[in-house]
């Protein structure tokens, strides 16, 4: 069957940008599952749902239209949510809250369960997320685990904000971060975990090529 390698961790582990380029270094598809649930928090919000609301946000999150659309000019993944280009408006910690608030509800996990497996085509599949090697791939061959200091985590989606061009301060960017990982972990739908058969890697103090050639070689030894 199709290898999958599974990436899950907390926001600021380098998850996204670990899972993009081992993903490119493999030639293999790429799930952003994070951007699935970024994207039924901004449609929920963009029809004035509340959040809370599990009947209505399910509905949303079985109707929402996502779409990755690849750049031609090596410029980031555009996200289209309901034929709308959301790309900037997910980046946001804003986004970032609404998506945890919507995946803690069991529902709409379960909307988004087919969508993800969709992924899992020929030659291979890396799987960025919170339970993917937990819940929606655990039969993978291959899991990753990345962590990092939560002052790091801060500091890391901080820069990546900055260059995106979105103001904000650390010190606020930190208190939400970390009231959404203690969200993340302390629910009872898929909590944040690593799978028991998942290489564990804390990428604190690690420049990005080294946690690559680390994950890489989960995928060939
Ligand atoms: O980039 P970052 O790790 O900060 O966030 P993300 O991966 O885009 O995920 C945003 C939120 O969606 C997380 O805080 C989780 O609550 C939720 N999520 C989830 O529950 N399950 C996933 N597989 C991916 C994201």
């Amino acid at each position: 069957s199709v290898p999958v390698l599974t990436i899950d961790g907390p926001s600021g582990s380098g998850k996204g940008t670990i899972s993009r380029m081992v993903a490119e270094k493999l030639g293999w598809r790429l799930l952003d599952s994070g951007a699935l649930y970024r994207a039924v928090g901004y449609a929920a919000g963009m029809e004035g749902l509340d959040l809370s609301d599990a009947e209505a946000v399910t509905r949303c999150a079985q109707t929402t239209k996502i779409r990755f659309v690849a750049a031609t000019d090596g410029s980031d993944t555009r996200v289209m949510v309901n034929g709308h280009d959301a790309t900037d408006e997910l980046r946001t910690e804003t986004a970032g809250g609404a998506a945890s608030a919507i995946a803690s509800i069991p529902s709409v996990r379960q909307a988004l369960v087919d969508m993800q497996l969709a992924f899992r085509k020929a030659p291979g599949l890396v799987a960025d997320g919170r339970d993917m090697g937990t819940v929606i791939f655990p039969e993978a061959p291959f899991k990753v685990f990345l962590t990092a200091s939560a002052a790091e985590r801060a500091k890391r989606r901080y820069k990546q904000l900055k260059e995106k061009g979105l103001s904000v301060t650390l010190a606020t960017l930190q208190r939400e971060i970390e009231a959404r990982d203690e969200r993340d972990a302390s629910r009872t739908v898929a909590p944040l975990k690593p799978a028991a058969d998942a290489v564990f890697i804390d990428t604190t103090g690690m420049g990005i090529d080294v946690v690559v050639a680390k994950v890489l070689a989960v995928v060939r030894p």
